[in-house]
């Protein structure tokens, strides 16, 4: 199990390092060119003397900090799950809405800049160790926790508001009861070059949108400032006529074509 995934690590290393001369730094000290000294834990509880952060490592444990240790159990499925390709497009609006919605748990339920700094920097690390894991690049299996996930309608309230109770487990015992996906086209002998390539070309991609970031800062604080009243706009709206739908519709419409704008003026 273990052998043959080292095996083909080694040989998209080798590849990926021949095609673009470049090092690639791996976790789990496979490329001893570049090892380091491995990193010290790190505790978070009451970092910075904040009591807000009194019991975050409890969550997932120390030296575990996005999850990746937690103990993987597969569940005996009656009828094993396939995948079934669906247009990419709507996959990219059902992950963008999941990540509007992580950004509203971390400015409507945390004040502190450094208690969301590190909670979202725990949730991206969570979601690179699966990217890991969908390469095959760690010693983990693909699947995900059937029972975690199906909390999804515990996260809002009846009326629209974010709940903020209790969901009952820990990050430890995420993965205790996983499920894996028949049907993917993984093969041992061309998906390391494949699926290599288009990682290597999306970090390029992202390198490329990054770059631009601070390039037209004038035009780029203009547009951020109509984002803001308008968000501003919205929000007291919503305040002053929680109950009116068709209110919060109308400026929820004029704030995405607000973006929309912004959007077409970016490029
Ligand atoms: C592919 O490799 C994995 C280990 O990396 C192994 O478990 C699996 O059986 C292999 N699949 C095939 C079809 O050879
Ligand atoms: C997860 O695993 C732990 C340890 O095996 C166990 O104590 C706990 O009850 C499990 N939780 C669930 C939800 O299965
Ligand atoms: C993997 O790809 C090779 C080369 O194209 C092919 O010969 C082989 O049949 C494939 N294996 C599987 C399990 O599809
Ligand atoms: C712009 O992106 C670079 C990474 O390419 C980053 O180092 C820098 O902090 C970013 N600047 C802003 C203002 O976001």
């Amino acid at each position: 199990m273990v052998a043959p995934s080292i095996f083909s690590l080694v040989g998209v290393v080798s590849l990926a390092a021949c095609a673009l001369g470049k090092p690639i730094s791996w976790r789990n000290g496979f490329d001893k060119r570049h090892a380091k000294a491995l990193p010290a834990p790190i505790s978070f509880n009451n970092y910075g003397g904040k009591s807000s952060l009194a019991n975050f490592d409890n969550f997932n444990g120390v030296s575990n900090f996005d999850g990746s240790q937690s103990q993987q159990i597969f569940v005996e499925q009656s009828e094993q799950v396939v995948c079934t390709q669906i247009d990419v497009e709507i996959i990219q609006q059902k992950l963008v809405v999941i990540r509007e919605m992580v950004k509203r748990i971390l400015i409507e339920q945390i004040c502190e800049v450094e208690v969301q700094t590190v909670v979202l920097e725990q949730f991206s690390s969570s979601i690179d160790s699966f990217g890991q894991d969908i390469r095959h690049h760690s010693s983990r299996q693909i699947g995900y926790d059937s029972n975690i996930a199906a909390l999804s309608s515990h996260l809002y309230n009846s009326d629209g508001s974010q709940s903020n109770h209790n969901l009952g487990f820990s990050g430890s015992q995420v993965g205790n009861h996983s499920v894996s996906v028949g049907g993917s086209n993984w093969n041992n002998s061309t998906s390391p070059a494949s699926v290599g390539a288009i990682y290597q070309a999306s970090k390029s991609a992202k390198a490329d949108a990054q770059s631009k970031n601070g390039t037209s800062s004038s035009s780029s604080s203009s547009s951020s400032s109509t984002l803001l009243s308008t968000s501003t706009l919205s929000s007291s709206s919503s305040k002053s006529s929680s109950t009116s739908s068709s209110a919060a519709k109308s400026s929820s419409t004029s704030s995405s074509s607000a973006a929309a704008t912004i959007t077409a003026k970016a490029y």
